[in-house]
């Protein structure tokens, strides 16, 4: 009941934290990209910054505690000689990943962003977004029991 109840939570992040970086990439930037107006990504994030990094918190409690429950203990997981904990291994890559975009543009660039920086700021969510999208690829893929 646990697993099933962690997995759905997983999910239900998954949409918020994805679906809302996608909804940034495709609609709210393209818009200020073309108006060369930086408030309208601002506006975007003020209202999804907190619950959005709810979602990513929620998802790296979740994930952690399926990964605990496949691998109790974290013991065979650094062996990465399955594919499950490859694909977990990966999903931790992209964690890091996500976190180092995020940290660099929350503090260096939203905080003096101009239409200059703009164009830095657009670099960024498109590499938040394209690692969210490859989260959910890839933890389909784990449920699939591998993706090839
Ligand atoms: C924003 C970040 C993340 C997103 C969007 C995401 C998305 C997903 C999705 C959509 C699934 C498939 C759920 C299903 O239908 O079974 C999944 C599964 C999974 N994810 Fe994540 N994930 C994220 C982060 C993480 C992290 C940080 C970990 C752990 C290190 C993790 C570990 C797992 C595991 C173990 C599963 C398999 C659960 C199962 O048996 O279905 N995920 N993830």
């Amino acid at each position: 009941m646990l697993f099933k109840i962690l997995v759905i939570l997983h999910t239900l992040g998954a949409t918020v934290w994805t679906g809302g970086h996608l909804i940034l990439a495709v609609t709210v930037l393209p818009e200020a990209l073309k108006q060369r107006d930086p408030d309208i990504v601002r506006q975007f994030e003020d209202r999804f910054e907190e619950f959005g990094l709810a979602a990513l918190l929620l998802q790296v409690v979740t994930g952690l505690w399926l990964t605990w429950i496949y691998f109790p203990g974290f013991q065979q997981f650094w062996a990465f000689d399955s594919f499950l904990s490859v694909y977990i291994g990966i999903k931790l890559g992209l964690l890091l990943g996500t976190l180092a975009l995020a940290i660099h543009a929350r503090f260096f660039i939203v905080p003096n962003l101009t239409k200059e920086t703009l164009n830095s700021l657009a670099y960024h969510i498109v590499g938040v977004t394209t690692f969210a999208v490859l989260f959910v690829v890839l933890g389909a893929g784990i449920r699939l029991g591998g993706l090839s």
